[in-house]
């Protein structure tokens, strides 16, 4: 049972502290991370993931370097936050809420060149606190709006996990079900199993039990069998990063079911808080996009037994990009952008 937010900082032993989502839904354990080089490798290795969580992840990280450097002058001290940026920032390269999360840490720290060493340690935890606790009240803000595009008795397709334990807490795309399923509305999802590493499988089913919201789990290839059937209303999922044009780059999956719902005319949302838009990028051919080790393709197994031949190869790209016109909406905290996106987008994002 989820007793706490996905990530948090231990006030008492100066520590961070997350869920490790490798594990779920079998085990729930809390590890704990002293270095940010440990949280770095904790984002890497997908101990913590989602790009709002990542994002929290690197704040806090930036908040352990504070407190792992020996610097005494506030100088020495920015010097090693900036390469413990670059470390932080270097763990996964696809969504953008960890160079976000980084950046705006580190500006932040600007106007502290007169304050101590020590008070600049203690500002970039209230600082990487108060980006964890804004995170959980944006995602309740996309919530609001998201659950306004939900019709009672809708079945919703959803794609990868991007509920509470993507984010501090609360979700996107699965805050969005949660709060219209707290609104009164009979829903019911379709969980996409989300291969290789069947977030939707382990985890979106896991909290949606623990929300009470009916589901079933399916393959990534039936979406498209349920839906010409007539079975579907409407598609959600995240983000990872936006483009200025309104493509979206999410989870691998996401643009065949963004094609399957375009060509049986059922709306697809994406739900991103505005930390996911990436203005700086004209179009989604210039995100970077993860590649992972073929180990996670080719483990699977049936009854036990590996099924694939000992000397398998193969391709792991984690991400791909949905081209904005198979895109109904962006759900946002500040609202719903609705095309034409590289007109609309910024007038939703704040500079
Ligand atoms: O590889 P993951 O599990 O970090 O991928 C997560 C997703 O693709 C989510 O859909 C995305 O981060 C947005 S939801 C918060």
């Amino acid at each position: 049972m989820r007793t706490m937010r996905t990530i948090l900082w231990n006030y008492e032993k100066n520590e961070v502290e997350m869920i490790d989502q490798r594990l779920l839904p079998e085990t729930f354990l809390v590890v704990s991370y002293h270095t940010h080089q440990d949280v770095a490798r904790a984002i890497t290795d997908m101990v913590i993931r989602g790009a709002p969580a990542i994002g929290a992840a690197a704040a806090f990280g930036l908040a352990l370097a504070a407190r792992e450097s020996r610097a005494a002058s506030t100088r020495e001290l920015l010097s090693d936050l900036q390469a413990a940026g670059l470390t932080l920032k270097a763990a996964r390269p696809t969504a953008v809420n960890l160079a976000w999360a980084v950046d705006r840490l580190l500006s932040s720290t600007s106007s502290a060149e007169s304050t101590s060493a020590d008070e600049l340690r203690q500002f970039l935890l209230t600082e990487a606190q108060r980006l964890a606790d804004e995170d959980v009240e944006i995602n309740k803000c996309m919530a609001a709006h998201g659950a306004e595009l939900i019709a009672d008795g809708d079945t919703i397709v959803h794609h990868c996990n991007t509920g509470a334990l993507a984010t501090v807490d609360w979700g996107t795309a699965l805050g969005v079900i949660r709060t219209a399923w707290e609104q009164g509305k009979k829903i019911h999802v379709l969980v996409d199993e989300t291969r290789p590493r069947l977030q939707g499988a382990r985890l979106t089913a896991w909290e949606l039990e623990q929300y009470g919201i009916p589901y079933e789990i399916i393959s990534d290839n039936m979406s498209g069998y349920f839906m010409r059937a007539g079975k579907v209303q409407k598609v959600f999922f995240g983000a990872d990063r936006v483009t200025a044009n309104g493509d979206v780059a999410n989870k691998i999956g996401t643009y065949m079911l963004a094609l399957a719902a375009k060509d049986n005319g059922i709306p697809a949302y994406s739900v991103v808080p505005t930390s996911t838009v990436d203005l700086s990028l004209a179009h989604g051919g210039l995100i970077p996009i993860e590649e992972r080790t073929q180990d996670e393709v080719l483990n699977i197994q049936l009854a036990g037994e590996r099924v694939t031949p000992k000397n398998a190869k193969a391709r792991n790209p984690a991400f791909d990009v949905t081209p904005n016109r198979l895109i109904s909406g962006i759900v946002t905290e500040n609202g719903v952008v609705y095309p034409p996106f590289d007109v609309n987008l910024p007038k939703f994002v704040k500079p």
